[in-house]
């Protein structure tokens, strides 16, 4: 892929060019839009906003260009990420729902961003997800309705890497296979997948089959859909940056970090924010940049509320406790953190073979590796889970605790199972011996609201982060009632033969006492942070994701929700960049 990025000045090239540093050529050149981020909102920015040959347009990533590398590209080598060099290593403030627990909150830091690091799920959100976000922000343009083609800009679904006929697997009436990422069902089928699928047909009732949670209701057993195609995953650097490399019109500039943002005048008494001040290192040269139409941020949840922070806007009082002069009072900024919370459970089982055996057994995951070198097939192509719940919690539950449901509504699930084939925990190593398959219970539809705030007024610092995961009681009751799930799961018929039992502390927590202590112990997050610099009316955007009190400057990345979707936050996230593009190119042609 880099070979196509020219990395020298070139007179009249063909492509885009990727700098390593910010050299006379780049700090020379006029770009009409500065985009910070290379993430899931930056890259299709940079894509979109390039379609038009006569914008210029700088990406700004602060990590480097190295989204080939193979620790990225295989899917099963995904758990290598967290704390690489491809990590930024943010690390929690201490959690009272955890125990006063900190846990590691990792978020890329390569070109593709997040999408480089994740565990490559890919939901697009609900209609009654979207249909939130439009009432909230009061532009109909978010609904679920009006989104449909760009949902389909996104979607490219491609066959999975065993090329299996797929067939009541997914719905294709409601794909599209010309999009910019592909997405595919799991290409290598498991033991399990029978006797999951058996399970959800005996209980049907609880676990209704849903043919395609991506059709704007997820309630229901589905079989999961993944970017990854022919066992590699799929990046916002593979897809949407790599389809605008032979583009001359986009300069990429790597391994620097926007360290604030600048006015660079005024405009009807509100600052007009196009200045952009960035460095390669703590000590190293600040440059400073004007674009000449609109900064993008899209640095992701935790950075962009910080960078605004370190730019005078956000909470004036917060502000000042490290010296930095108000430039927009903006409260909100970094408030309404909404992240998922994560929790494996796992059953030891009667089985010969699980993906446990990959984990352990080095001779075995060489001869694997070796096959997804040779053609992306094998077990280091597959997904996180072949198949998965998502779940409603029984209103009385919401009753009992004086509250109500707190979801965006009946499309969208209050929990999540993920069915693990494989022991499945972020809190306890995998035991020398045994089998296990495992249920991961994630809460879809937090109450919690945590924060991001500032350490220092140093940039090179990382910020304060406390996601509040499992901050209220609500949150709590929907992991309990996500349990029994699980365990009702477990109980149908087609697992008969192959559960042995419940394992370790998972075992020992069945009254709602013990269930609760274990909870506290044992939960994490899904590392799906959003919220940060909401849309809304008490928000901080305004429905088109321009900053409230300032000009020249949007932000577009998973930090614009208002609430956090009811599935894994990527595909929302590539979604909203899908319209944000528009919304900005619009006012290009006027
Ligand atoms: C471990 C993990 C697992 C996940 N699993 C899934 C999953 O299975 N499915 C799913 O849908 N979602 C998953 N997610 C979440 C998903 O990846 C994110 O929601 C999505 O990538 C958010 O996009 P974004 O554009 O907001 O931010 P990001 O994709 O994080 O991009 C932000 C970019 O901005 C760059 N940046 C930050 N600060 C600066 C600065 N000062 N200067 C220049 N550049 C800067 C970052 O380096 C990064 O490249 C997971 C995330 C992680 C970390
Ligand atoms: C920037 O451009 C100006 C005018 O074209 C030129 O005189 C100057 O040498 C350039 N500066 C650098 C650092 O390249
Ligand atoms: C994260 O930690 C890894 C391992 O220590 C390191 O290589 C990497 O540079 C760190 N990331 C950042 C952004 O500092
Ligand atoms: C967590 O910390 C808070 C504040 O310091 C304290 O009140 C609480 O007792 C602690 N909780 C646990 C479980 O230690
Ligand atoms: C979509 O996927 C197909 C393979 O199924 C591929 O040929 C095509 O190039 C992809 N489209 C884009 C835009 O990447
Ligand atoms: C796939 O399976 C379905 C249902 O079993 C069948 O109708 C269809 O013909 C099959 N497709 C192919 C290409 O074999
Ligand atoms: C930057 O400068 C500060 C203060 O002068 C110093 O403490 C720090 O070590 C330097 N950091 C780097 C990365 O050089
Ligand atoms: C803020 O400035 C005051 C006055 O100059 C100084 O005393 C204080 O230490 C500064 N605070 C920080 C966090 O830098
Ligand atoms: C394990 O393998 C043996 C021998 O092939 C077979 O008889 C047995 O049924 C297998 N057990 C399971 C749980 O698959
Ligand atoms: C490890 O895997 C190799 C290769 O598949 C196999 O021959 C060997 O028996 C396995 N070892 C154990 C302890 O299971
Ligand atoms: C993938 O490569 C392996 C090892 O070379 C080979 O056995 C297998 O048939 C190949 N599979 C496909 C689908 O090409
Ligand atoms: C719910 O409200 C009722 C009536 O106001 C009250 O008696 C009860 O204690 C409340 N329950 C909880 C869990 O707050
Ligand atoms: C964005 O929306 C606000 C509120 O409707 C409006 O005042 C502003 O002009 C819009 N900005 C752009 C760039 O379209």
């Amino acid at each position: 892929m880099l070979s196509f990025l020219l990395l020298t000045v070139c007179a009249a090239r063909a492509y885009a060019a990727l700098f390593e540093s910010p050299t006379s050529e780049l700090l020379n050149t006029t770009y009409d839009f500065i985009i910070i981020g290379a993430g899931a909102g930056g890259a299709v920015m940079a894509n979109r906003l390039t379609e038009d040959a006569g914008t210029k347009v700088l990406l700004i990533e602060a990590g480097g260009s190295d989204f080939m590398n193979q620790n990225i590209s295989a899917p099963g080598l995904s758990s290598t990420l967290t704390h690489s060099k491809f990590d930024w290593n943010f690390t929690t403030t201490p959690q009272v729902g955890l125990n006063n627990r900190t846990v590691a909150y990792p978020r890329g830091f390569v070109l593709g961003g997040s999408t480089a690091t994740n565990q490559m799920i890919f939901c697009r959100g609900t209609k009654d997800d979207w249909n939130r976000f439009a009432n909230v922000s009061g532009d109909d343009g978010w609904s679920w309705e009006n989104l449909i083609p760009f949902i389909f800009k996104v979607d490219n679904m491609t066959a999975p890497t065993d090329g299996h006929n797929t067939t009541g697997q997914f719905n294709p009436t409601i794909h599209n296979t010309s999009g910019v990422v592909d997405i595919s069902v799991p290409g290598v089928s498991l033991a399990i997948d029978s006797r999951g699928l058996n399970a959800s047909q005996e209980l049907s009732q609880e676990f209704p089959f849903n043919l395609d949670y991506n059709s704007g209701d997820t309630i229901g057993f589905s079989w999961t859909q993944s970017t990854i195609h022919n066992g590699r995953r799929v990046t916002s650097a593979t897809s949407y940056l790599t389809q605008a490399f032979n583009r001359s019109n986009l300069d990429i500039l790597v391994n620097t970090r926007v360290t604030k943002l600048v006015p660079v005048g005024n405009y009807s008494g509100k600052p007009d924010m196009r200045g952009v001040q960035f460095a390669q290192s703590a000590n190293g040269t600040v440059y400073t940049m004007q674009a000449a139409k609109e900064v993008i941020l899209s640095a992701g949840s935790v950075k962009s509320p910080h960078i605004l922070m370190l730019s005078g806007i956000g909470d004036a009082s917060h502000l000042a406790l490290f010296n930095i002069t108000s430039l927009v009072d903006l409260p909100v900024i970094g408030t309404n953190l909404q992240d998922h919370v994560f929790l494996g459970n796992p059953w030891t089982v009667n089985a010969n073979f699980t993906l446990d055996d990959v984990h352990r057994n080095a001779t075995l995951a060489a001869e694997q590796l070796a096959l997804w070198q040779a053609n992306g097939t094998g077990f280091f192509g597959l997904p996180p889970t072949n198949q998965f719940n998502w779940l409603r919690t029984n209103s009385s539950v919401f009753s009992s605790l004086n509250t109500t449901d707190p979801s965006a509504g009946p499309t969208s699930a209050n929990f999540e199972l993920i069915i693990s084939d494989n022991f499945a925990s972020k809190r306890v190593a995998l035991p020398a011996t045994g089998r296990f398959v495992s249920m991961v219970t994630n809460v879809i539809s937090p109450t919690s609201r945590g924060n991001i705030s500032l350490a220092s007024a140093d940039p090179f610092d990382a910020p304060l982060v406390n996601p509040n995961l499992l901050g209220t009681d609500v949150d709590v009751a929907i992991m309990r009632s996500a349990i029994q799930a699980a365990r009702n799961f477990m109980a149908a018929p087609a697992w008969a033969d192959y559960i042995i039992s419940e394992f370790g502390a998972f075992g020992e927590a069945q009254t709602d006492d013990e269930l609760d202590a274990y909870i506290h112990d044992q939960s994490d997050t899904v590392d799906h942070p959003i919220g940060t610099i909401p849309m809304g009316t008490d928000g901080a955007l305004e429905a088109n994701l321009t900053l409230k009190g300032t000009v020249g400057l949007r932000v577009v990345d998973a930090s614009a929700f208002p609430f956090i979707p009811s599935g894994h936050t990527q595909g929302p996230t590539y979604i909203l960049a899908e319209r944000a593009a528009s919304l900005v190119r619009a006012t290009l042609s006027n």
